[in-house]
């Protein structure tokens, strides 16, 4: 049986996506990728890493750009506290390690932001150090190939392939061997029911192949279901200008600007009574639809109204439609009212 190392190396160098941060021998650069993968896709990342690193090229940069421009950056991209870990972790490298990114794994987990996964693939990819990086990808791989029958939650299963990767991770490219299980995870051994194992590089390594049980693995744990919150939003207009306001300090999506809103499912009716409650003159009120939003944990079911107002209320930062493009970070979950504004 050849050997499964390099089987996957062989692969890799054949296969390799092409991606931006790729082979650039830069860890600052593996380091913002790494931060922006960790819970958006590829394709999703390839343009906000491009201007990203033409904003901000380097660490002393990221330590000093305005909050409110680093998360304008990140709209989009959601969980924006890995853009303030970001900061928070760049002033730290320039203040204790002269700027430069730390190449011990001690060091590096320290920082804001940065797990076991992301400290593997920087010491891997950005220092070529041998540390594994294990994400979901890595762990449907190897419970297939092993048969193992821990759940993605399992801590075993972690210790179990941390001490099977160090183990199989070569000296020479411990960060090709990382990259190349990313890959493998994201083009062949797919976690829908349809793995493409006749183009697998470790197909002969694989117990679940040989035995056909590849879509038994990895074992399903069963989800705590999310909490859904009902919303009411309300975007308020005068003339050209629409109302905002920022968020408070503290818990999900903090400091970012947002339409009013208010807890619940307000009827056109209910509307209305809470203009008049609220002594807020105005003069249409337009039903916008609904739309969904999916936090980790949280769903938020979200009904719209456009209301025409009589006045500008002082209790709103007032933007025009350029600035609510432009300037301000709304965040992706009431991206359908933003671009109703937007039209
Ligand atoms: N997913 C997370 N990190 C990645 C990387 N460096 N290359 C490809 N996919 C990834």
């Amino acid at each position: 049986m050849e050997n499964l190392t390099s089987n996957l190396l062989n692969w890799y160098q054949k296969e390799k996506r092409i991606l931006p941060w790729r082979d650039q021998n830069n860890v600052y650069y593996t380091w913002i990728s790494e931060i922006m993968l960790q819970q958006t896709r590829v394709e999703a990342v390839k343009v906000y890493y491009k201007r990203f690193i033409e904003k901000i090229p380097n660490i002393k940069s990221l330590c000093e750009i305005e909050e409110d421009e680093l998360l304008k950056l990140w709209e989009g991209l959601g969980y924006y506290t890995r853009a303030r870990n970001l900061k928070k972790a760049a002033i730290i490298i320039e203040e204790k390690y002269g700027g430069k990114m730390p190449d011990t794994y001690e060091e590096v987990i320290k920082l804001p932001g940065i797990g076991s996964y992301t400290a593997g693939a920087i010491l891997s990819i950005g220092y070529q150090k041998k540390y594994p990086a294990i994400d979901g990808n890595v762990k449907r791989i190897f419970t297939r190939l092993f048969e193992w029958e821990e759940s993605l939650q399992d801590p075993q299963l972690q210790k179990k392939l941390t001490s099977k990767i160090e183990n199989l991770i070569p000296e020479e490219n411990p960060g090709d061997f990382n990259q190349a299980l990313m890959d493998l995870g994201s083009m062949v051994c797919l976690s829908s029911t349809s793995p493409k194992c006749s183009i697998c590089p470790l197909a002969t390594h694989c117990k679940a192949y040989l035995h056909q049980t590849q879509t038994k693995y990895p074992k399903k744990t069963i989800k705590k279901p999310r909490r859904i919150e009902q919303k009411t939003i309300f975007i308020f207009a005068y003339k050209n200008w629409i109302a905002i306001q920022k968020r408070t300090e503290k818990g999900l999506l903090k400091n970012l600007y947002e339409f009013k809103n208010e807890e619940g499912k307000y009827t056109y009716e209910d509307v209305l009574e809470y203009l008049k409650y609220s002594k807020i003159s105005y003069e249409t009120v337009f039903q916008i639809g609904s739309a969904k939003h999916i936090f980790s944990h949280i769903e938020w079911h979200m009904t719209g109204y456009y209301i025409l107002l009589k006045e500008k209320r002082k209790d709103f930062i007032w933007i025009s439609k350029e600035e609510l493009k432009e300037v301000y970070s709304i965040p992706s979950a009431f991206a359908y009212f933003k671009k109703f504004c937007l039209k």
